[in-house]
């Protein structure tokens, strides 16, 4: 059964984080639980205290990268028997993550975490209210949810997890040139990736293709904290969020997740870095070729090949590397974990959705060629 699943509302403006009461009014919401980590709350915790101005409000400010499934456990039950109208995240992918997961264990404490899955509903009590203070995660649009157990990243999903508002102001977007690059990059590969992979849609190739455009134009000028482009930047995240959701990610997340487990590199640098390869690989496929093809229109380039040089080129231009020696990582030490970087895609959900089969040469030869 094919569906397309949004938030059911996006309120979206620069400082509209100041309008948070009117908002919540809005909506019917008296009553949350705000959660947050403490970065975010140095940063704008006095701003949003003002903002809730009457809504009745409690925190949960703990929240740690790549959050666990016992913290989550441990945070639902420091909050067992408490009723909140809303669960609103402020944070980034780390924090809507956890909020998701907290409004499952809150909703049925019984719930087993580990077993979400798109196929059993979840019935939350709670609505989820998702204020990104990035600009690339896509989580506060999406049906997944990462945590991480003793054995690694847990990678799950239930549409009912898709955020019901989501409040979109670039004005908590940081600054930090890195972190602008590699949340961007990775909104631009989720725009590509949305479009390759073998559930896309119409309407999904639609959010993805305005999302390459804008990002390709305006995250430089997000790195120089121009306002206008972050607010784009902050606009397409969120766009690159529903095509992916919607449709899934494809080779360049399956080799990007093993390539940033096995090297501790980034997310967004790492999927980044077998864009183009996936690209060209994906190309096989006529479909595909297509629309891609699209893509070179709205890049004004001619062919698959004038598209990866551009994407080349707009690499260079805000420091994302194309290659894993630009990362000063050893070849001979590469190498011997191309075989390990193989196996870890091969068993990345990610790949499922790739719309060429790949095999264990066809991956091989793509991670030795990247070097
Ligand atoms: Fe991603």
């Amino acid at each position: 059964m094919s569906f397309f699943k949004l938030p059911r509302t996006v309120y979206f403006q620069r400082d509209i984080i100041d309008s948070l009461q009117d908002i919540l009014s809005k909506e019917n919401i008296r009553k949350i639980l705000i959660v947050t980590d403490k970065n975010v709350l140095t940063l704008v915790g006095k701003r949003i205290e003002t903002a809730l101005g009457t809504i009745e409000r409690e925190y949960f400010t703990d929240v740690l990268p790549e959050p666990t499934i016992g913290q989550i456990q441990d945070g639902a039950s420091s909050l067992r028997s408490k009723e909140f109208d809303a669960i609103v995240a402020i944070g980034g992918g780390s924090v809507i993550d956890f909020s998701k997961a907290l409004a499952v264990k809150i909703s049925n404490p019984q719930a087993d975490l580990g077993s979400i899955s798109p196929f059993e509903s979840i019935n939350l009590k709670t609505k989820l209210v998702a204020i990104p203070t990035t600009s690339g995660t896509g989580s506060d649009v999406s049906f997944g949810v990462v945590l991480s157990n003793k054995e690694g990243k847990l990678a799950m999903g239930n549409y009912e997890l898709v955020p019901e508002i989501d409040i979109l102001d670039s004005s908590l977007t940081p600054t930090d040139r890195k972190i602008v690059v590699a949340t961007g990059i990775d909104a631009f590969v989720h725009s590509f990736e949305a479009i390759a992979a073998n559930t896309s849609s119409a309407f999904t190739d639609a959010f993805a293709e305005r999302a390459i455009e804008t990002i390709f134009y305006n995250l430089k000028g997000a790195i120089e904290n121009e306002e206008q482009a972050k607010d784009l930047m902050h606009i397409s995240a969120t766009m690159a969020g529903i095509a992916f959701s919607n449709s899934g990610t494809a080779s360049a997340h399956a080799l990007g997740h093993s390539f940033g487990a096995t090297f501790h590199v980034t997310h967004g640098t790492s999927v980044g870095l077998f864009l183009i390869p996936s690209i060209l690989y994906n190309s096989q496929d006529p479909l595909t070729r297509d629309k891609y093809l699209r893509i070179c229109r709205i890049l004004n380039v001619n062919d698959i090949v004038g598209l990866t040089k551009k994407i080349d080129g707009f690499f260079k231009s805000v420091g994302q590397p194309s290659r894993v020696r630009d990362l000063g990582i050893d070849e001979d030490y590469y190498r011997s974990r191309v075989d390990q970087l193989v196996s870890l895609s091969l068993r990345d959900s990610e790949l499922a959705f790739n719309p060429v089969l790949a095999g264990e040469e066809d991956l091989k030869k793509i991670f030795v060629d990247t070097y």
